[in-house]
């Protein structure tokens, strides 16, 4: 069987840092309560030339160079963003071309929060199926462009940045390395409890992104543990097998909850909401390889990786590095 096997990793970052106390400047907030609700201390926010695109170009520059590979070898890219530097054409072919190896199989994927996690399903699907033989799956967003600033309940959430990471088929056996399992899930009838106000089709504007923050956490929790079950019922593994879990980054608390729920214990839970907010899309890709450039997350590592966003969407993912 054709596995998607793991071969690198890499990040970006805006260059401009902002502590929640810049933030208590503008909006009726304190670094108290942000840090409280919600465990995050700052977010890094796109300055002027930073854009979806530039941090995902910079982000699979880093990948590859991790991965020893060169960008012609590239013949899929699968960028996860709700934030694309254009309405068309998809980011992930602006990538393509900075990277300069067009003609293979590029395309943008929308789920919001999750959609790293649908984009790697659906790059492991393409290279399962001789579609594509390696591929470059990242996840980007400058979330701070489609904040309402006035609005403290949602702008002192979100951040901007990028993660990639490239995956090659290779031929192997279930014990062996690679992409182990995915289960990916929707309900759109939950739309209107996490969405943007405005769209090309709708207001032609770009809008402002809306969020009933206590009924998406309640949500988060539920849909998150149960798809985390199904994984590792899928697997045939036991909670403890599992060596890191790598979750969305929204709020250190539905981290928590989540990991008691299963019964995984926090110091397996890589947690970087402190320092990137919730970047969306971008957050797992991050998190994933900040832990990998520290040394907590090496080769051999069984890794799960779990988003939950608008849409709502979920989904995990199951790894042997
Ligand atoms: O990434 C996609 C998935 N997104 C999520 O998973 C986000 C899920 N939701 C959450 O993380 C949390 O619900 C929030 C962090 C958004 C909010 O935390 P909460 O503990 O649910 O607070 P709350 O919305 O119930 O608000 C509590 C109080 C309210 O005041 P009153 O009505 O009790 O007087 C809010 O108006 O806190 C107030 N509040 C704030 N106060 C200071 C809301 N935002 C702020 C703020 N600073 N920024």
């Amino acid at each position: 069987m054709i596995r998607s096997v793991f071969r690198g990793s890499g990040s970006a970052l805006p260059v401009r840092v902002v502590p929640n106390a810049k933030l208590a400047e503008t909006v009726d907030t304190s670094d108290e309560w942000i840090v409280e609700r919600t465990g995050i201390r700052q977010r890094y926010i796109a300055g002027e030339g930073e854009t979806t695109a530039s941090l995902a170009i910079e982000a699979s520059r880093a990948a590859l160079a991790d991965a020893g590979m060169d960008a012609a070898e590239i013949d899929l890219i699968i960028l996860a963003t709700a934030t694309p530097d254009n309405t068309f054409p998809a980011t992930a072919t602006k990538v393509q071309a900075a990277l300069g190896c067009t003609g293979g199989i590029a395309f943008d994927v929308q789920a919001v929060c999750s959609g790293f996690l649908y984009a790697l399903a659906t790059a492991d699907s393409l290279l399962k199926t001789g579609m594509a033989t390696r591929a470059l799956v990242i996840g980007a967003e400058t979330f701070s462009r489609i904040l309402d600033w006035e609005d403290r309940t949602t702008c002192v959430l979100f951040g901007d940045g990028a993660g990639a990471m490239v995956l090659e088929a290779e031929e192997g056996e279930e014990s062996d390395r690679g992409l182990i399992t995915s289960r990916l899930h929707a309900d759109g009838a939950q739309h209107d409890l996490l969405y943007v106000d405005g769209g090309p089709s709708t207001t032609q504007t770009v809008g402002h992104l809306r969020m009933r923050g206590p009924e998406v956490f309640r949500h988060a929790v539920v849909n998150l543990a149960s798809v985390l079950r199904e994984v590792i019922e899928d697997a045939g593994i036991s909670a403890e097998d599992i060596d890191w879990v790598v979750p969305h980054q929204a709020n250190a608390r539905i981290l928590d909850a989540t990991a008691r729920k299963l019964g995984l214990p926090a110091e397996k839970v890589i947690v970087t909401v402190d320092s990137h907010a919730n970047t969306s899309a971008a957050s797992v890709p991050l998190a994933f390889d900040t832990a990998r450039r520290d040394g907590r997350i090496q080769d051999g590592s069984l890794v799960m990786f779990e988003a939950m966003g608008g849409g709502f969407t979920w989904g995990a993912s199951l790894m042997r590095l």
